[in-house]
Formats: C-alpha cells, sequence, structure tokens
C-alpha cells in the first residue's frame, strides 16, 4: 500500500499527499518520499501477517473517563509479535479518517506490543500502522 514516508522518524502520511510539515517530529515536506509498498497488509505476506497485523479492539463504556469515551486497544498481532532487543515493535501510529491523532514509542522486553488511547469521538474511519525494526509497516483499519 502506498504511503508518504517520513525520513526522520518513520511516520507514513496516508491521505494521498506529503504534509507540510510532519506532524510526529516536525520535518518538513522535503523529508517525505512517496513509496508505492510503504505499508504492508496481510496480502502481501501471508505468514509475516499474523504477528503483524494490528488487531483492533474497541470498547464503547470507558472505564477511566465517564462519559462519551470509547477505548481504542491494540495488540500487535492475531499471534503476538516478540518483544526482543533484536526484533520488537518499535512504535503504533493511530490515525483517524487519514490523518494523523497519536504515536505510542515501544521498548523491548518490559512492554507487551499493544497500546490504548481513549477517544473523544465516536464515528470516523480508523488507521493503526505499527512498525517492526525487521519486518517493516503493517496497517490495520475499522470504522468507529
Ligand atoms: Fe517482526
Amino acid at each position: 500500500m502506498k504511503g508518504f514516508v517520513c525520513k526522520v522518524c518513520g511516520f507514513i502520511s496516508i491521505d494521498a499527499s506529503a504534509p507540510e510539515r510532519c506532524p510526529v517530529c516536525g520535518a518538513p515536506q522535503k523529508s517525505f518520499e512517496e513509496k508505492p509498498d510503504a505499508i504492508k497488509t496481510a496480502k502481501d505476506e501471508v505468514k509475516l501477517s499474523e504477528k503483524h497485523t494490528p488487531v483492533i479492539v474497541l470498547v464503547r463504556k470507558c472505564g477511566l473517563i465517564p462519559d462519551g469515551c470509547v477505548d481504542l486497544n491494540v495488540k500487535i498481532g492475531e499471534v503476538i509479535h516478540p518483544m526482543l532487543p533484536e526484533h520488537f515493535i518499535v512504535f503504533i501510529d493511530f490515525y483517524l479518517d487519514n490523518k494523523f491523532i497519536a504515536r505510542v514509542h515501544l521498548t523491548p522486553e518490559k512492554l507487551n506490543p499493544a497500546a490504548g488511547l481513549h477517544l473523544k469521538v465516536s464515528s470516523g474511519k480508523l488507521s493503526v500502522i505499527e512498525h517492526c525494526n525487521l519486518h517493516g509497516n503493517w496497517i490495520a483499519e475499522e470504522n468507529l
């Protein structure tokens, strides 16, 4: 799947253009490179996909914020990905309607490959892209 990749921090713009500034690291537009194969999906590499494709779980009753909060939980992947120093999930980026909303940075050894956000909105298209240090970027999408 196509994307515009920030050469500084690895953020991928998925709205068919490179942003004026990278929403993650602030790098200018010229730092972005259009790549036809920026993001992998289950169709690309079936064997790798079960450990890399994000699994999105929405919980519409939040235990932390009582009103109007949707918990967006993500794990990588259907078979849990390793978190070893030599092979781990580096970050998980979240998008709503193709626009960046958050990045969660992970470190190996003490963390599971998972993250959660508390959303104030209850509609829109969610996209989640994870970056594996060995196997690249993988996406999952779901409507809220
Ligand atoms: Fe991997």
